[in-house]
C-alpha cells in the first residue's frame, strides 16, 4: 500500500490497534481499558491502575497484593546509582537526569531480545520501572541541593512514600491520595507523543529501559509535558487578575502558544482538567497567598474561552496539574518528572502491546530534495 498523502503531525493516522486506552474528544471522555477515569480516580490506587493497564485486569486482593508488595521491595537505588547522582550536573533539569538515569539503570538488567515476550521478563522491568522512577527523581532533588538522598519506605504507598522522599514528612493520607489521583489521571492518553515514541524504540526490540528513556526524552518538550511547570510559570508571570486579559490578548497576538490549552484529540475540555479542578477548587479553598495563583489560573481560562473556545481550545491535563503540584508542596521543575513518574506506566502497557505483534517502525518520507546536482569541488565552492 503507497500513500502520497502526508498528514502533518501523523494528525488523525492510526499507527496501531490498542486496547489500553481511548478518547472521544468531543464529549471529553477518556477511559482506560473501557473504564472511566472519573471513577478510577476517585475509586482506585495507584497500584491498581497500574496493574488495570499493563496486565489487562484490575486486581483482585492476592494480585494486588503481590504487585503492591513487588513494587514496594524494588524501590531501592543500588549505590553506583547514587554515586552516579552525585556526579551529574546538579543545576542540570531533572527531566534530563531521569532520562540519563533510567538508560543507566537498563545498564543492570542486560535482558536478550529474545525474552521480552516472557512474561517474567516483563514483570521484571515493569516492576522494576515503575518502583524505581520515583526513587530516581526524589534521590536527584536531594542530591542537587547537596541533601542525601532518602531511603525509600517499603510500608508506605506509592505516591505517600514519592512525597516521603522529598522531604522526610509523613504526609496526611488524603494529601498522598490526591497525588495517586493525578497520577492516575497521567498514566495513559493513547497515542500521543511520548507513547508513539516509546513504541517505536520498543519495535526495534530495544531493551525496555532504553524504550522509556526514549519516552522521557520526549515527554520533556513544552508542547509536551513540559507545559505543566510552564503553567506555573505563566501565572506568575500574569501576577494579577487585571493582567489576564491583556497578557492572553498579547501572546495571542504574536501566534504563541498559552500553556495548558489545546489538544490534538480534544474539542473540549480535558476531562481530566475537569477533575484536576475539581481538587485544585478543594486545595485552594483559604486564603493563602498561593491561592492568588489559583484565582488566576481560573480567569485566564474565563477569557481563553472568549477569546478561543469557538476554535476548540481549552485546558488540557497541564492546566490544572501544575496548580495541584505547587499546592501539595512539589518544586515546579519536578511537575515533569512527576508526570513521566505516573506516564511510565502507560508507554510500559503500550511496550508489551507492541510486542504481542512488532513489526519495526519504518514510515517513508517523499523527497523534495534536488537529484544529481553538480558536483562542486571544495576548492571552488561558494
Ligand atoms: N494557545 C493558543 N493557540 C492555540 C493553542 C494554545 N495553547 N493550541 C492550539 N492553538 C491554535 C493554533 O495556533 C492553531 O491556530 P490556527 O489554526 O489559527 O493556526 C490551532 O489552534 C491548531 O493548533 P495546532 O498547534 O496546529 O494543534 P496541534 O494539534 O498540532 O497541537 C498542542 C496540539 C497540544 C501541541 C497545542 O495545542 C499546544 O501547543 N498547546 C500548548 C502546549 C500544551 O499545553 N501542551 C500540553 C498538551 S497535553
Amino acid at each position: 500500500m503507497s500513500i502520497n498523502v502526508i498528514s502533518p503531525g501523523l494528525a488523525d493516522v492510526p499507527i496501531a490497534e490498542t486496547k489500553i486506552s481511548s478518547i472521544d474528544g468531543n464529549k471529553g471522555i477518556l477511559r482506560y481499558r473501557g473504564h472511566a477515569i472519573e471513577l478510577l480516580a476517585s475509586k482506585s490506587n495507584f497500584e491498581e491502575v497500574a496493574h488495570l493497564l499493563v496486565f489487562n485486569k484490575l486486581p483482585n486482593k492476592d494480585e494486588f497484593e503481590q504487585f503492591r508488595s513487588e513494587l514496594s521491595q524494588h524501590r531501592r537505588l543500588k549505590y553506583q546509582m547514587i554515586d552516579l547522582i552525585k556526579t551529574i550536573p546538579h543545576n542540570g533539569h531533572p527531566m534530563d537526569a531521569t532520562q540519563a538515569l533510567v538508560a543507566v539503570l537498563g545498564m543492570y538488567y542486560p535482558f536478550e531480545t529474545k525474552d521480552f515476550t516472557k512474561e517474567s521478563v516483563q514483570w521484571i522491568a515493569i516492576t522494576r520501572l515503575i518502583a524505581k522512577l520515583p526513587t530516581l527523581v526524589a534521590a536527584f532533588h536531594r542530591m542537587r541541593y547537596g541533601d542525601l538522598a532518602i531511603t525509600p519506605r517499603d510500608d508506605l504507598g506509592h505516591s505517600k512514600n514519592f512525597l516521603y522522599m522529598l522531604d522526610e514528612k509523613d504526609v496526611d493520607d488524603n494529601v498522598a491520595q490526591l497525588l495517586d489521583a493525578s497520577l492516575i489521571l497521567h498514566m495513559e492518553h493513547t497515542m500521543n507523543a511520548s507513547t508513539f515514541s516509546s513504541r517505536v524504540t520498543a519495535s526495534t526490540l530495544a531493551n525496555p529501559f532504553t524504550v522509556i528513556s526514549s519516552a522521557i526524552g520526549t515527554l520533556t518538550g513544552p508542547l509536551h509535558g513540559g507545559a505543566n511547570e510552564r503553567v506555573l510559570y505563566m501565572l506568575n508571570e500574569i501576577g494579577s487578575l487585571e493582567n489576564v486579559e491583556p497578557y492572553l490578548l498579547d501572546k495571542l497576538e504574536k501566534k504563541e502558544k498559552i500553556m495548558g490549552f489545546g489538544h490534538r484529540e480534544y474539542r473540549v475540555k480535558d476531562p481530566r482538567a475537569v477533575v484536576l479542578q475539581k481538587m485544585a477548587s478543594t486545595l485552594f479553598n483559604g486564603n493563602s497567598s498561593s491561592n492568588k495563583l489559583y484565582e488566576i489560573g481560573l480567569k485566564v481560562e474565563e477569557v481563553m474561552e472568549t477569546l478561543v473556545g469557538s476554535k476548540g481550545i481549552y485546558p488540557n491535563v497541564d492546566f490544572y496539574s501544575g496548580l495541584v503540584y505547587h499546592k501539595l508542596g512539589i518544586p515546579t521543575d519536578l511537575f515533569t518528572p512527576v508526570f513521566a513518574i505516573a506516564r511510565v506506566v502507560g508507554w510500559l502497557a503500550h511496550w508489551v502491546e507492541q510486542l504481542n505483534n512488532n513489526r519495526i517502525y519504518r514510515p517513508t518520507a517523499i523527497y523534495i530534495g534536488d537529484t544529481d546536482p553538480p558536483y562542486i569541488s571544495i576548492e571552488q565552492r561558494s
